[in-house]
């Protein structure tokens, strides 16, 4: 079945479930979860129920689609993503991504837990994504191209809308969280990178690194939704501090920021 089948076939079967209709759609980084909890009117739909999504494998993360308002701004909050690391097709780990696109979104606010690599960055900090490089060796839109969904060669100077980044920035400065912009490199994992690698990327241009967002920003975009995304940076980079990398860590920051950044999502969204 060709993928926007499926779209159609997942977004009628959410329209069976509520007729709220997300104008936002929001994706959750590492620990970040519990910002669905605080929707309002909330119709949650667990991942395996949807028409076209796998199951969800990684720890932590709830595999649950949950529209609802924030604000009083209609969203679709995906909790939990699909990795590419996890083994996942690349089609299926932006499927959930399509799937808000098929149900009208014209914004997404992507959220991830990304290794620092500019020196102005520490554990802790909260970035807001201004461009990315895609080294995951992968692209969503490989294969045949269906113009109903977006045209064959998308053009990526402006994935991340600068509007959207305005409006975060803003909110950032009206919580007290310094504002910080950069380069999200992405990889497609599982393992931490080796300092030789982290020299590199840094001198590629990349302020942080991480395992997720690119192929989501990619999709969204072909389908002509605007993009935004934040880091929250969980740890310093491979050879960037002594420390050596440990998942730990990762989730242990995230859950140190998160009711900050919880905040900031319900302070952003219904300004987009
Ligand atoms: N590298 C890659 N991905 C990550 C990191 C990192 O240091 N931290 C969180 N996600």
């Amino acid at each position: 079945m060709k993928i926007y089948d499926q779209i159609n076939e997942a977004a009628a079967f959410v329209k069976s479930r509520t007729a709220l209709l997300p104008d936002v759609g929001v994706v959750l980084g590492s620990g970040l979860g519990e910002f669905a909890e605080t929707l309002e009117k909330k119709t949650v739909i667990p991942y395996g129920e949807i028409p076209h999504f796998k199951e969800v494998k990684v720890k932590g993360h709830a595999g649950r689609l949950v529209i609802g308002k924030v604000r009083g701004k209609a969203v679709g909050v995906l909790q939990g993503r699909y990795h590419y690391y996890e083994g996942f097709d690349i089609n299926e780990v932006v499927f959930p991504v399509r799937l808000l696109c098929g149900l009208g979104i014209e914004k997404l606010l992507l959220t991830n837990a990304a290794g620092g690599i500019a020196p102005n960055l520490e554990p802790g900090d909260l970035m807001i994504i201004r461009d990315h490089i895609n080294m995951m060796g992968i692209n969503p839109l490989r294969g045949e191209n269906d113009d109903r969904l977006g045209p064959r060669f998308p053009d990526m100077s402006r994935v991340y809308d600068e509007n959207l980044s305005d409006i975060t920035a803003d909110n950032m400065r009206s919580l007290d969280i310094a504002v910080k912009k950069g380069v999200y490199l992405a990889l497609s994992g599982p393992s931490y990178e080796t300092p030789a690698e982290i020299k590199m990327l840094s001198a590629l241009g990349a302020d942080v690194v991480g395992m997720s967002t690119v192929p989501e920003a990619i999709a969204a975009r072909h389908m002509g939704s605007r993009v935004a995304a934040i880091s929250c940076i969980t740890n310093m980079a491979a050879g960037i501090s002594k420390k050596e990398l440990d998942h730990k860590e990762v989730t242990e920051t995230a859950n140190r920021v998160k009711d900050s950044f919880i905040e900031l999502l319900s302070a952003v969204i219904p300004r987009y």
